[in-house]
C-alpha cells in the first residue's frame, strides 16, 4: 500500500523524471510519471482476480517524449480544438500555437502533456496522494497569465482513480484540463475495443465540421449513432453512413452532460464482457469527449504490443471544444485570482 517513487529516465535537458506506483489495499496499482502527468499503467483485477493493465502506453520516457497520441497525459492549458488557433477575451485577441493545420489542439506544440511537473506525496482522507504542479507561463503557447496548475491523483481501496484539478492565474485566462488515457479493459495489448459496451449520460452532443470542430449546434442524440443512453457496443453503429461519423472516421465528439457541476456525477460507463472489467467515469465538468481511437495506426507500445486503429478509447471530461467561439457553451474563462477546480473519477469494478 502507498506510493513508491522510482527513476524513469531524464529529459533532453538532463532533468530527472520519476515514476510513481500507487498501490491500494486490494493490490491493484496505478503508475504515473511526472513528465506530462502521464498515467502509464492501471493494473486491475478481471472477474477471476487476475491483474491486467488497461491503459495504452510505452515502456520508456523517450517514447512518451516522441508521442503524438497524448497517451495517458494531462491536457492543458485547454483540451481539444480551438478553431483558427485564436480566441478573444475582453476585447483582446490571443493567438495560440498552431499544431493541427490552422487550429490549436490539446494545448499546442508544447502543452502540459510535454511539461515536467513538480511532484510530492501528500496525505489525504483516502491515504496518500500524488500531487503534481506546473507553472504555465504568461504567453506560453499564446495563453495569457501565469497559471499555477495542480493535479492530485488518489487511488482508493475501492479501485477509484480520483483526479482533482486546480489552477490559479494572475491574469484572466482560459483553462480546460483533462486526462487523455486510452483504455482497453481487456488489457492494453488486446486489440479492438469495438466489443466494449458504452453508456454516456448525455442526450445531446455538439456536432462537428470536417475539421472535427464543434459548429456551435447542439443536437439530440435520438435516432442517431450518438445515442449511448443505454449500454451499446462501441462498434454497433460505428460503420454507419452518418455524416458525423464520417467527419471523424468514427466517434470523436463531445457529449453534453446534465450534471450540476459541483460534485462529481456519473458521466459514462464502459463494460467489457470478455474480462468482466467495468469503468465508470464521474465528473464535475459539463462535457465529455468520446474518442474511439480512430487515428491509432500501428503504434509500438508497452511490452511489444502493437496498437492499431480503435485498440483503445478515451473519455475526456472537459468544457466543450472551441467554447470561446460559442457564447452559449459553458465558459472556460478563469478570472485572475479565482480558483479553477474540477474533479474526475475513473471507478473500476467487475461484473460476473
Ligand atoms: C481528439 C482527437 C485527436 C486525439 C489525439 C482526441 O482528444 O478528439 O481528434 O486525434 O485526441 O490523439
Amino acid at each position: 500500500m502507498g506510493i513508491e517513487r522510482m527513476p524513469f529516465g531524464k529529459t533532453a535537458d538532463g532533468k530527472e523524471v520519476s515514476r510513481f506506483k500507487l498501490t491500494n489495499a486490494a493490490g491493484a496499482y496505478v503508475q504515473i510519471i511526472n513528465y506530462g502527468g502521464i498515467i502509464t499503467a492501471i493494473n486491475l483485477p478481471d472477474r477471476e482476480g487476475r491483474l491486467g493493465d488497461v491503459v495504452l502506453g510505452y515502456d520508456s520516457l523517450e517514447e512518451y517524449v516522441q508521442d503524438r497520441n497524448y497517451f495517458g497525459a494531462i491536457i492543458g492549458r485547454t483540451a481539444n480544438r480551438t478553431e483558427n488557433a485564436c480566441f478573444e477575451l475582453e476585447g483582446v485577441e490571443y493567438k495560440l500555437g498552431k499544431n493541427e493545420g490552422n487550429n490549436h489542439l490539446h494545448g499546442g506544440v508544447a502543452g502540459f502533456n510535454k511539461a515536467l511537473w513538480d511532484a510530492e506525496m501528500v496525505g489525504s482522507k483516502d491515504g496518500e496522494s500524488l500531487l503534481l504542479s506546473y507553472l504555465g507561463k504568461d504567453g506560453e503557447e499564446g495563453y495569457p497569465g501565469n497559471l499555477q496548475a495542480r493535479v492530485r491523483y488518489t487511488f482508493t481501496d475501492k479501485n477509484e482513480l480520483v483526479m482533482e484539478y486546480g489552477a490559479i492565474s494572475d491574469r484572466d485566462t482560459v483553462v480546460n484540463l483533462t486526462n487523455h488515457s486510452y483504455f482497453n479493459l481487456s488489457g492494453h495489448q488486446s486489440g479492438s475495443v469495438l466489443g466494449h459496451k458504452l453508456m454516456i449520460c448525455g442526450d445531446r452532443f455538439t456536432p462537428i465540421d470536417s475539421a472535427l470542430i464543434p459548429s456551435g449546434e447542439i443536437r439530440s442524440v435520438a435516432g442517431t449513432p450518438m445515442d449511448f443512453m443505454e449500454l451499446t457496443a462501441i462498434g454497433a453503429r460505428i460503420g454507419w453512413d452518418d455524416g458525423q461519423l464520417l467527419h471523424a472516421g468514427g466517434y470523436d465528439h463531445n457529449w453534453i452532460l446534465g450534471n450540476g457541476g459541483k460534485v462529481p456525477e456519473k458521466a459514462a460507463e464502459v463494460v467489457d464482457e470478455t474480462s468482466g472489467r467495468v469503468l465508470e467515469v464521474f465528473t464535475t465538468k459539463p462535457g465529455i469527449q468520446f474518442y474511439s481511437g480512430n487515428f491509432l495506426d500501428s503504434v509500438l507500445g508497452k511490452e511489444g504490443a502493437l496498437y492499431g486503429k480503435r485498440s483503445g478509447f478515451c473519455l475526456e471530461t472537459q468544457y466543450f471544444p472551441n467554447s470561446m467561439k460559442h457564447k452559449h457553451f459553458p465558459s472556460p474563462v478563469l478570472k485572475a485570482g479565482e480558483e479553477y477546480r474540477s474533479t474526475t473519477i475513473y471507478r473500476f469494478s467487475v461484473v460476473a
